[in-house]
Protein backbone atom coordinates (compact mmCIF):
# COMPACT_ATOMS: atom_id res chain seq x y z
CA UNK A 1 0.00 0.00 0.00
CA UNK A 2 1.28 3.78 -0.71
CA UNK A 3 1.56 6.27 2.31
CA UNK A 4 -1.33 8.32 0.57
CA UNK A 5 -3.37 5.15 0.67
CA UNK A 6 -2.00 4.87 4.33
CA UNK A 7 -3.08 8.02 4.95
CA UNK A 8 -6.59 7.96 3.43
CA UNK A 9 -6.95 5.33 5.68
CA UNK A 10 -5.69 7.31 8.98
CA UNK A 11 -8.43 10.07 8.03
CA UNK A 12 -10.93 7.16 7.33
CA UNK A 13 -10.11 5.98 10.90
CA UNK A 14 -10.20 9.09 12.53
CA UNK A 15 -13.57 10.20 11.49
CA UNK A 16 -12.91 12.65 8.93
CA UNK A 17 -14.44 11.13 6.07
CA UNK A 18 -17.33 10.24 7.58
CA UNK A 19 -19.73 12.79 8.55
CA UNK A 20 -22.91 12.46 6.58
CA UNK A 21 -21.53 8.93 5.20
CA UNK A 22 -23.80 7.21 6.87
CA UNK A 23 -26.07 5.88 4.49
CA UNK A 24 -23.44 4.77 2.44
CA UNK A 25 -21.87 2.75 5.28
CA UNK A 26 -24.71 0.82 5.89
CA UNK A 27 -24.91 -0.35 2.38
CA UNK A 28 -21.27 -1.45 2.29
CA UNK A 29 -20.61 -3.17 5.19
CA UNK A 30 -18.73 -6.23 5.34
CA UNK A 31 -19.91 -9.87 5.13
CA UNK A 32 -20.75 -11.31 8.89
CA UNK A 33 -22.39 -14.56 10.29
CA UNK A 34 -26.05 -13.27 9.52
CA UNK A 35 -24.93 -13.53 6.12
CA UNK A 36 -24.93 -17.69 6.29
CA UNK A 37 -28.34 -18.57 5.23
CA UNK A 38 -29.72 -21.43 6.60
CA UNK A 39 -27.10 -20.81 9.74
CA UNK A 40 -28.62 -18.16 11.44
CA UNK A 41 -28.60 -20.19 14.61
CA UNK A 42 -29.36 -23.80 13.36
CA UNK A 43 -27.73 -25.96 11.27
CA UNK A 44 -29.44 -27.20 7.97
CA UNK A 45 -30.88 -30.33 7.61
CA UNK A 46 -28.40 -33.06 6.96
CA UNK A 47 -29.20 -36.43 5.67
CA UNK A 48 -28.48 -39.26 7.93
CA UNK A 49 -27.88 -36.83 10.99
CA UNK A 50 -31.03 -36.48 13.88
CA UNK A 51 -31.90 -32.82 13.39
CA UNK A 52 -31.11 -32.35 17.47
CA UNK A 53 -27.14 -33.44 16.91
CA UNK A 54 -26.60 -31.00 13.39
CA UNK A 55 -27.62 -28.12 15.85
CA UNK A 56 -25.65 -29.32 18.51
CA UNK A 57 -22.85 -29.66 16.28
CA UNK A 58 -23.32 -26.37 14.62
CA UNK A 59 -23.26 -24.73 18.01
CA UNK A 60 -20.44 -26.55 19.13
CA UNK A 61 -18.76 -24.85 15.97
CA UNK A 62 -19.53 -21.38 17.08
CA UNK A 63 -16.15 -22.04 19.54
CA UNK A 64 -13.07 -19.48 19.22
CA UNK A 65 -10.14 -20.54 17.69
CA UNK A 66 -7.43 -19.19 16.40
CA UNK A 67 -7.54 -17.08 12.88
CA UNK A 68 -11.13 -18.68 13.31
CA UNK A 69 -9.30 -21.88 11.32
CA UNK A 70 -12.18 -23.79 12.94
CA UNK A 71 -9.47 -26.95 13.24
CA UNK A 72 -11.74 -29.63 13.76
CA UNK A 73 -13.64 -32.49 12.27
CA UNK A 74 -16.39 -34.98 13.65
CA UNK A 75 -16.78 -38.49 12.75
CA UNK A 76 -19.87 -40.02 13.51
CA UNK A 77 -19.82 -43.39 14.71
CA UNK A 78 -23.80 -44.21 15.34
CA UNK A 79 -26.46 -41.75 16.72
CA UNK A 80 -24.96 -41.70 20.44
CA UNK A 81 -21.15 -41.88 19.33
CA UNK A 82 -18.52 -39.86 17.91
CA UNK A 83 -15.33 -38.89 17.47
CA UNK A 84 -13.63 -35.40 17.53
CA UNK A 85 -10.40 -34.38 15.93
CA UNK A 86 -7.80 -32.30 14.74
CA UNK A 87 -7.89 -31.56 10.86
CA UNK A 88 -4.72 -31.38 9.43
CA UNK A 89 -5.74 -28.90 6.52
CA UNK A 90 -6.81 -26.62 9.39
CA UNK A 91 -2.98 -25.97 11.44
CA UNK A 92 -1.01 -22.95 11.77
CA UNK A 93 2.53 -24.43 11.80
CA UNK A 94 3.82 -20.66 11.45
CA UNK A 95 2.78 -19.59 14.83
CA UNK A 96 1.56 -22.96 16.25
CA UNK A 97 4.13 -25.27 15.12
CA UNK A 98 2.93 -27.94 17.68
CA UNK A 99 -0.70 -27.21 17.73
CA UNK A 100 -1.17 -26.52 20.97
CA UNK A 101 -3.46 -23.21 20.27
CA UNK A 102 -5.32 -25.79 17.60
CA UNK A 103 -6.23 -28.08 20.63
CA UNK A 104 -7.19 -25.40 22.58
CA UNK A 105 -9.60 -24.36 20.53
CA UNK A 106 -11.07 -28.35 20.06
CA UNK A 107 -11.30 -28.18 24.01
CA UNK A 108 -13.75 -25.23 23.47
CA UNK A 109 -15.30 -26.57 20.81
CA UNK A 110 -15.84 -29.67 22.86
CA UNK A 111 -17.33 -27.42 25.84
CA UNK A 112 -19.56 -26.12 23.43
CA UNK A 113 -21.13 -29.53 22.57
CA UNK A 114 -21.61 -30.58 25.52
CA UNK A 115 -23.24 -27.55 26.97
CA UNK A 116 -25.45 -27.52 23.87
CA UNK A 117 -26.47 -31.68 24.27
CA UNK A 118 -26.94 -30.59 27.57
CA UNK A 119 -29.90 -28.08 26.91
CA UNK A 120 -31.13 -30.69 24.59
CA UNK A 121 -31.56 -33.59 26.60
CA UNK A 122 -27.98 -35.21 26.45
CA UNK A 123 -25.77 -36.33 28.61
CA UNK A 124 -22.11 -35.79 26.51
CA UNK A 125 -19.44 -38.22 28.22
CA UNK A 126 -16.10 -36.96 27.03
CA UNK A 127 -12.97 -39.04 27.02
CA UNK A 128 -9.78 -38.17 25.46
CA UNK A 129 -8.12 -40.47 23.43
CA UNK A 130 -5.84 -38.36 21.88
CA UNK A 131 -1.88 -39.01 23.41
CA UNK A 132 0.22 -36.93 21.12
CA UNK A 133 -0.25 -33.42 19.23
CA UNK A 134 -0.01 -35.23 16.07
CA UNK A 135 -2.87 -37.50 16.96
CA UNK A 136 -5.51 -37.35 14.35
CA UNK A 137 -8.11 -38.61 16.87
CA UNK A 138 -8.28 -36.65 20.35
CA UNK A 139 -12.10 -36.96 22.00
CA UNK A 140 -14.45 -40.00 22.05
CA UNK A 141 -17.70 -38.73 22.79
CA UNK A 142 -20.82 -40.39 24.11
CA UNK A 143 -24.31 -39.87 24.55
CA UNK A 144 -27.18 -40.55 26.58
CA UNK A 145 -30.78 -39.29 26.77
CA UNK A 146 -31.26 -37.52 30.31
CA UNK A 147 -33.32 -34.73 30.73
CA UNK A 148 -32.86 -31.73 29.49
CA UNK A 149 -30.51 -28.67 31.54
CA UNK A 150 -31.25 -25.18 31.97
CA UNK A 151 -28.28 -23.91 29.94
CA UNK A 152 -28.92 -20.84 27.83
CA UNK A 153 -27.93 -21.88 24.50
CA UNK A 154 -28.31 -18.42 23.89
CA UNK A 155 -24.77 -17.76 25.68
CA UNK A 156 -23.13 -19.61 22.37
CA UNK A 157 -25.16 -17.92 20.07
CA UNK A 158 -23.66 -14.49 21.36
CA UNK A 159 -20.16 -15.45 22.74
CA UNK A 160 -17.62 -13.60 20.60
CA UNK A 161 -14.44 -11.85 20.84
CA UNK A 162 -13.88 -8.27 21.10
CA UNK A 163 -11.12 -6.15 20.48
CA UNK A 164 -11.55 -2.81 20.88
CA UNK A 165 -13.48 -0.14 23.08
CA UNK A 166 -12.38 -1.76 26.36
CA UNK A 167 -12.52 0.88 29.45
CA UNK A 168 -9.58 0.76 32.37
CA UNK A 169 -11.85 0.42 35.29
CA UNK A 170 -10.73 -2.43 37.10
CA UNK A 171 -13.26 -5.40 37.13
CA UNK A 172 -15.38 -5.57 40.40
CA UNK A 173 -14.63 -8.25 42.92
CA UNK A 174 -17.70 -10.40 42.47
CA UNK A 175 -16.76 -10.52 38.66
CA UNK A 176 -13.01 -11.30 38.91
CA UNK A 177 -14.00 -14.17 41.70
CA UNK A 178 -16.80 -15.36 39.36
CA UNK A 179 -13.96 -15.87 36.64
CA UNK A 180 -11.28 -17.19 38.84
CA UNK A 181 -13.71 -19.54 40.07
CA UNK A 182 -14.41 -21.14 36.56
CA UNK A 183 -10.77 -22.79 37.46
CA UNK A 184 -9.89 -22.79 41.34
CA UNK A 185 -5.74 -22.60 40.81
CA UNK A 186 -5.84 -21.96 37.39
CA UNK A 187 -7.31 -18.98 36.38
CA UNK A 188 -5.73 -15.61 37.53
CA UNK A 189 -6.88 -12.13 37.19
CA UNK A 190 -4.52 -9.35 37.33
CA UNK A 191 -5.66 -5.61 37.31
CA UNK A 192 -3.65 -2.42 35.15
CA UNK A 193 -2.29 -1.42 38.43
CA UNK A 194 -0.14 -5.01 39.17
CA UNK A 195 3.49 -4.65 37.62
CA UNK A 196 2.58 -8.09 36.25
CA UNK A 197 0.20 -6.25 33.29
CA UNK A 198 2.57 -4.17 32.43
CA UNK A 199 5.07 -6.59 31.28
CA UNK A 200 1.88 -8.32 29.64
CA UNK A 201 0.94 -5.21 27.87
CA UNK A 202 4.67 -4.27 26.92
CA UNK A 203 5.92 -7.90 25.89
CA UNK A 204 2.87 -8.89 23.88
CA UNK A 205 3.07 -5.33 21.80
CA UNK A 206 7.12 -6.63 21.18
CA UNK A 207 6.21 -9.99 20.36
CA UNK A 208 3.33 -9.11 17.83
CA UNK A 209 6.03 -6.96 16.18
CA UNK A 210 8.51 -9.68 16.23
CA UNK A 211 5.68 -11.52 14.32
CA UNK A 212 4.51 -9.73 12.39
CA UNK A 213 7.93 -9.88 10.80
CA UNK A 214 8.59 -12.66 10.56
CA UNK A 215 7.21 -13.30 6.76
CA UNK A 216 6.57 -17.11 7.43
CA UNK A 217 3.68 -16.23 10.19
CA UNK A 218 2.34 -12.74 8.34
CA UNK A 219 2.10 -15.17 4.89
CA UNK A 220 0.13 -17.38 7.51
CA UNK A 221 -2.12 -14.39 8.53
CA UNK A 222 -2.66 -13.25 5.27
CA UNK A 223 -3.75 -16.65 3.51
CA UNK A 224 -6.30 -16.41 6.46
CA UNK A 225 -7.65 -13.10 4.97
CA UNK A 226 -11.26 -13.36 3.82
CA UNK A 227 -11.57 -9.86 1.83
CA UNK A 228 -14.42 -10.49 -0.72
CA UNK A 229 -18.06 -11.68 -0.02
CA UNK A 230 -17.47 -14.71 -1.98
CA UNK A 231 -14.07 -15.81 -0.36
CA UNK A 232 -15.91 -16.08 3.00
CA UNK A 233 -18.66 -17.61 1.58
CA UNK A 234 -16.21 -20.20 -0.27
CA UNK A 235 -14.03 -21.06 2.72
CA UNK A 236 -16.31 -20.78 5.94
CA UNK A 237 -13.12 -20.12 8.09
CA UNK A 238 -10.62 -17.47 8.71
CA UNK A 239 -10.72 -13.38 9.59
CA UNK A 240 -12.69 -10.87 7.62
CA UNK A 241 -12.36 -7.18 8.23
CA UNK A 242 -15.79 -7.22 10.64
CA UNK A 243 -14.33 -9.78 12.92
CA UNK A 244 -10.57 -7.71 12.76
CA UNK A 245 -12.91 -5.06 13.95
CA UNK A 246 -11.60 -2.73 10.88
CA UNK A 247 -15.15 -1.99 10.28
CA UNK A 248 -17.14 1.41 8.93
CA UNK A 249 -15.08 3.09 5.96
CA UNK A 250 -12.02 1.43 6.85
CA UNK A 251 -13.65 -1.79 6.41
CA UNK A 252 -15.08 -0.66 2.66
CA UNK A 253 -11.32 0.47 2.00
CA UNK A 254 -9.51 -2.33 3.09
CA UNK A 255 -12.07 -4.56 1.12
CA UNK A 256 -12.48 -2.62 -2.20
CA UNK A 257 -8.82 -1.75 -2.18
CA UNK A 258 -6.67 -4.37 -0.89
CA UNK A 259 -5.56 -7.88 -1.61
CA UNK A 260 -3.95 -10.37 0.37
CA UNK A 261 -0.71 -9.52 -0.89
CA UNK A 262 -0.92 -6.37 0.27
CA UNK A 263 -0.57 -7.71 4.15
CA UNK A 264 2.33 -8.38 3.34
CA UNK A 265 3.15 -5.07 2.63
CA UNK A 266 5.18 -3.01 5.15
CA UNK A 267 2.18 -0.31 5.84
CA UNK A 268 -0.83 -2.93 6.62
CA UNK A 269 2.43 -4.65 9.11
CA UNK A 270 3.04 -1.41 10.84
CA UNK A 271 -0.84 -0.15 11.07
CA UNK A 272 -1.22 -3.25 13.09
CA UNK A 273 1.38 -3.38 15.16
CA UNK A 274 0.11 0.54 16.25
CA UNK A 275 -3.45 -0.64 16.62
CA UNK A 276 -2.00 -3.87 18.77
CA UNK A 277 0.19 -1.86 20.87
CA UNK A 278 -2.88 0.36 21.81
CA UNK A 279 -5.34 -2.52 22.53
CA UNK A 280 -2.77 -3.96 25.17
CA UNK A 281 -2.77 -0.71 26.85
CA UNK A 282 -6.50 -0.74 26.92
CA UNK A 283 -8.83 -2.66 29.86
CA UNK A 284 -9.18 -3.98 32.95
CA UNK A 285 -6.82 -5.99 32.98
CA UNK A 286 -6.01 -9.22 31.56
CA UNK A 287 -6.43 -13.15 32.75
CA UNK A 288 -4.38 -15.63 32.53
CA UNK A 289 -5.15 -19.52 32.48
CA UNK A 290 -2.76 -22.12 33.53
CA UNK A 291 -2.26 -25.92 33.25
CA UNK A 292 -0.55 -28.30 35.23
CA UNK A 293 1.22 -30.18 31.79
CA UNK A 294 0.82 -29.98 27.81
CA UNK A 295 -0.78 -33.66 26.90
CA UNK A 296 -3.62 -33.68 24.82
CA UNK A 297 -5.71 -33.65 27.63
CA UNK A 298 -4.28 -30.88 29.82
CA UNK A 299 -4.93 -29.20 26.58
CA UNK A 300 -8.20 -30.03 25.98
CA UNK A 301 -9.34 -29.58 29.26
CA UNK A 302 -7.99 -25.70 29.41
CA UNK A 303 -10.19 -25.33 26.45
CA UNK A 304 -13.04 -26.53 27.76
CA UNK A 305 -12.46 -24.06 30.98
CA UNK A 306 -11.54 -21.30 28.82
CA UNK A 307 -14.98 -21.31 26.84
CA UNK A 308 -16.78 -22.25 30.36
CA UNK A 309 -16.00 -18.45 31.30
CA UNK A 310 -16.11 -17.01 27.64
CA UNK A 311 -19.42 -18.27 27.84
CA UNK A 312 -20.14 -16.02 31.23
CA UNK A 313 -18.56 -12.93 30.27
CA UNK A 314 -21.58 -11.12 28.25
CA UNK A 315 -24.26 -10.87 30.72
CA UNK A 316 -21.61 -9.59 33.10
CA UNK A 317 -21.17 -6.85 30.29
CA UNK A 318 -16.91 -7.76 29.96
CA UNK A 319 -14.91 -8.61 26.76
CA UNK A 320 -12.10 -10.82 26.55
CA UNK A 321 -9.53 -10.64 24.43
CA UNK A 322 -6.76 -13.42 23.23
CA UNK A 323 -3.28 -11.67 22.86
CA UNK A 324 -1.45 -14.66 22.30
CA UNK A 325 1.76 -13.87 20.97
CA UNK A 326 4.46 -14.11 23.85
CA UNK A 327 3.49 -17.75 23.82
CA UNK A 328 4.13 -18.03 20.47
CA UNK A 329 7.38 -16.69 19.82
CA UNK A 330 10.15 -18.21 21.86
CA UNK A 331 12.45 -15.46 23.05
CA UNK A 332 8.96 -14.13 25.16
CA UNK A 333 7.58 -17.21 26.20
CA UNK A 334 11.17 -17.98 27.68
CA UNK A 335 11.12 -14.45 29.37
CA UNK A 336 7.48 -15.51 30.18
CA UNK A 337 7.61 -18.68 32.22
CA UNK A 338 11.05 -18.40 33.68
CA UNK A 339 8.67 -15.90 36.06
CA UNK A 340 6.61 -18.99 37.03
CA UNK A 341 7.30 -22.53 38.37
CA UNK A 342 8.27 -25.07 35.91
CA UNK A 343 5.34 -26.67 36.94
CA UNK A 344 2.68 -24.99 35.65
CA UNK A 345 2.00 -23.78 32.08
CA UNK A 346 0.64 -20.99 30.80
CA UNK A 347 -1.82 -21.27 28.31
CA UNK A 348 -4.15 -18.36 27.43
CA UNK A 349 -3.17 -14.67 28.04
CA UNK A 350 -6.83 -12.57 27.80
CA UNK A 351 -7.09 -9.12 28.11
CA UNK A 352 -10.43 -8.44 29.71
CA UNK A 353 -12.25 -5.24 30.13
CA UNK A 354 -15.99 -3.82 30.26
CA UNK A 355 -18.01 -2.60 27.56
CA UNK A 356 -20.35 0.29 26.92
CA UNK A 357 -22.43 -1.87 24.36
CA UNK A 358 -21.25 -5.34 23.35
CA UNK A 359 -21.65 -6.16 19.96
CA UNK A 360 -23.48 -9.04 18.04
CA UNK A 361 -20.91 -12.03 16.80
CA UNK A 362 -19.64 -12.08 13.37
CA UNK A 363 -16.57 -14.31 12.63
CA UNK A 364 -17.72 -16.89 10.03
CA UNK A 365 -17.72 -20.64 10.47
CA UNK A 366 -18.15 -23.69 7.89
CA UNK A 367 -21.37 -25.56 7.57
CA UNK A 368 -21.51 -28.72 9.72
CA UNK A 369 -21.73 -30.96 6.57
CA UNK A 370 -18.21 -29.48 6.03
CA UNK A 371 -16.70 -30.45 8.94
CA UNK A 372 -18.47 -33.90 9.67
CA UNK A 373 -17.32 -37.12 8.67
CA UNK A 374 -20.43 -39.57 8.54
C1 LIG B 1 -6.32 -20.48 21.12
C2 LIG B 1 -6.78 -19.13 20.62
C3 LIG B 1 -5.83 -18.14 20.37
C4 LIG B 1 -6.23 -16.88 19.89
N1 LIG B 1 -5.28 -15.89 19.71
C5 LIG B 1 -5.67 -14.65 19.32
C6 LIG B 1 -4.71 -13.59 19.19
O1 LIG B 1 -3.52 -13.78 19.47
N2 LIG B 1 -5.14 -12.38 18.79
C7 LIG B 1 -6.46 -12.13 18.49
O2 LIG B 1 -6.78 -11.00 18.10
N3 LIG B 1 -7.39 -13.11 18.62
C8 LIG B 1 -7.03 -14.35 19.02
N4 LIG B 1 -7.98 -15.35 19.18
C9 LIG B 1 -9.40 -15.05 18.88
C10 LIG B 1 -9.78 -15.62 17.51
O3 LIG B 1 -9.24 -14.83 16.47
C11 LIG B 1 -11.32 -15.69 17.40
O4 LIG B 1 -11.77 -16.63 18.33
C12 LIG B 1 -11.79 -16.12 16.02
O5 LIG B 1 -11.47 -15.14 15.06
C13 LIG B 1 -13.30 -16.37 15.99
O6 LIG B 1 -13.98 -15.21 16.41
P1 LIG B 1 -15.03 -15.27 17.63
O7 LIG B 1 -14.26 -15.64 18.85
O8 LIG B 1 -15.59 -13.87 17.70
O9 LIG B 1 -16.06 -16.29 17.28
C14 LIG B 1 -7.60 -16.61 19.66
C15 LIG B 1 -8.55 -17.63 19.94
C16 LIG B 1 -8.14 -18.86 20.42
C17 LIG B 1 -9.17 -19.91 20.74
Amino acid sequence: MTTSKREFLKMAGSGALLVGMSPILGACAGVTRSDFEPRRGKAAKIEGLEPAMADILFLASLAPSGHNMQPWFVKRINPYEYVIGIDKARLLPAVDPENRESMLSIGAFVENLCSAASSFGYDARVEVIGTSATDENLVKLTLTKTTPSDFPISRINSRRTVKKGFQNRPLSADHADTLTAVWPGHIFYFNQESRHVKCLADWTAEAFRYQTFRDDAQRELANCIRLSKSDALKYGYGLTTESMEITGFAGWYVRTFMNNEDVMGASFRNQGIDLYAAMAQEGAGWIIIMSEGNTVADLIETGRRFERMALMVREMGIAIHPMTQILEEKQWRDQYTSLHRSAIKPQFILRVGYLDSYPDPVSIRRPVERFLQA
